[in-house]
């Protein structure tokens, strides 16, 4: 139900902005208070009238309409919401909102909110399967950018393929899911990604290949379930999700020093490729190649940080999740290491360059716990992140 929220309904110029009237008319009758913000483009396909009445609210229309700013200032309009819908989202408003402008209200308001925001994209095919716009919803999407459709289709203008606006009970379902507090509201889950970086000198380190993808997607997975994530990062290739608190750092010993600043947590998931080792004799200033030869670099194990929280007496987050990455001999290998380093659950994968695992999109895994091993069909990194979000959620519930 969506007794007493306040939507923020900011309709794009589009063809589908037909289907907003209906949308609105469907949030009403679940409880819903609309607040419909009309675009110039949107205010040619349907009617300010139309908006207001089916809204039984005031419309809004134009950034620098005086009264409006009186009675109430866009800051406040974009956040007296619980949500923001922008129905038809436009290839235009897209591309508006990924690169941060303010030129109108409705961008305006975008930029001001402090709110989630969820698209139902509408466009031609053409205009949706094009780069720039591919660009812009990666973009979005790493901002923490919520989007419902689009739905494949016949086309208005004749023209067949996705760019179709989700049917207005498909947004209302998106939004009552954009809504709802999630099974890990309360929860504090820390969690690790991506490499580290171990410096040789000023200029050189010794790094691993993890792109810090999984780790990026188990975060995003939590947070989308409710809960407060503190992410510790090393320096990876892919941006950390939005709605985490994000602690970068380089080295093994930061990575483990972020770590125990930021207990206490309920949970604590290792996803992060950490280096075994550091260089010990790492120069302060840049190594020359000069008539001394070879450098000799010397190394020191790093502190092993899973291990460390696994074993802590005081304030161990009440679940410890580690991942194996293996070459060889995956579910021995992992099953060892699960009671070595005395984790609770550890995610098993098999990282050998062959499986295109490093670094890619997918991930194929095994969770192995008290219980067993459980092996998972291959799937996306987004897949496996919500699986394990899934589980991590039940196994706090108690
Ligand atoms: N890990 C850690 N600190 C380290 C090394 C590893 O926290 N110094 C964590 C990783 O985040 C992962 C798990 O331990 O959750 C296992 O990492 P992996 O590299 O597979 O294991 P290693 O301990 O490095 O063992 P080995 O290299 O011998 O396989």
């Amino acid at each position: 139900m969506l007794t007493n929220k306040h939507i923020l309904l900011i309709i794009g110029g589009g063809i589908a902005a037909f289907k907003s009237l209906d949308l609105i008319r469907r949030l009403r009758e679940r409880g819903a208070k609309v607040t419909p913000v009309l675009t110039k483009a949107g205010s040619e396909f349907v009617t300010p009238l139309s908006v207001s009445a089916l809204a039984a609210n005031k419309l809004y229309t134009d950034l620098f309409d005086l009264n409006d700013e009186a009675e109430m200032g866009h800051i406040e309009l974009s956040r007296a919401a619980d949500l923001i819908v922008v129905a038809p989202g436009t290839a235009d408003l897209m591309a508006k909102m990924a690169s941060g402008l303010a030129n109108d209200l409705a961008s305006t308001l975008l930029l001001a909110t402090d709110k989630r925001v969820l698209v139902a994209p509408s466009m031609n095919v053409r205009m949706w399967e094009h780069p720039a716009t591919q660009r812009n919803l990666k973009t979005l999407k790493g901002d923490g950018i919520l989007f419902v459709g689009p739905g494949e289709g016949d086309m208005a203008c004749g023209e067949y393929g996705p760019g179709r606006m989700a049917e207005p009970l498909d947004i209302v379902a998106a939004i009552d899911t954009a809504l709802s507090d999630g099974p890990l509201k309360g929860k504090h889950v820390l969690v690790t990604s991506g490499p580290t970086h171990e410096p040789i000198d000023p200029v050189r380190y010794i790094a691993n290949r993890s792109s810090g993808a999984q780790g990026t997607a188990i975060a995003q997975a939590l947070v989308t379930l409710g809960a407060d994530v503190t992410f510790v990062t090393g320096p990876a290739d892919v941006p950390p999700p939005a709605g985490v608190n994000v602690v970068p750092v380089e080295t093994a010993a930061e990575m483990l020093e972020a770590v125990r600043n930021a207990k206490p947590a309920d949970a604590a998931i290792f996803a992060a490729a950490v280096a075994d080792w550091h260089v010990s004799n790492a120069s302060d200033a840049k190594i020359k190649k000069d008539a001394s030869g070879l450098p000799e670099l010397t190394f020191a194990e790093n502190p092993d940080i899973l291990a460390t929280v696994s074993q802590m007496m005081d304030g161990r987050p009440a679940l410890v999740v580690g991942f194996a990455a293996e070459t060889n001999d995956v579910i021995a290998n992992a099953t060892a290491k699960r009671l070595r380093k005395g984790c609770d659950w550890i995610v098993a994968n098999d990282v050998s360059p062959e499986t295109g695992i490093m670094g890619g999109t997918e991930n194929a895994v095994t969770l192995i716990s008290d219980a067993g091993a459980d092996a998972w069909p291959r799937m996306g990194k987004d897949e496996v992140a919500t699986k394990l979000a899934t589980k991590i959620a039940l196994e706090l519930a108690g």
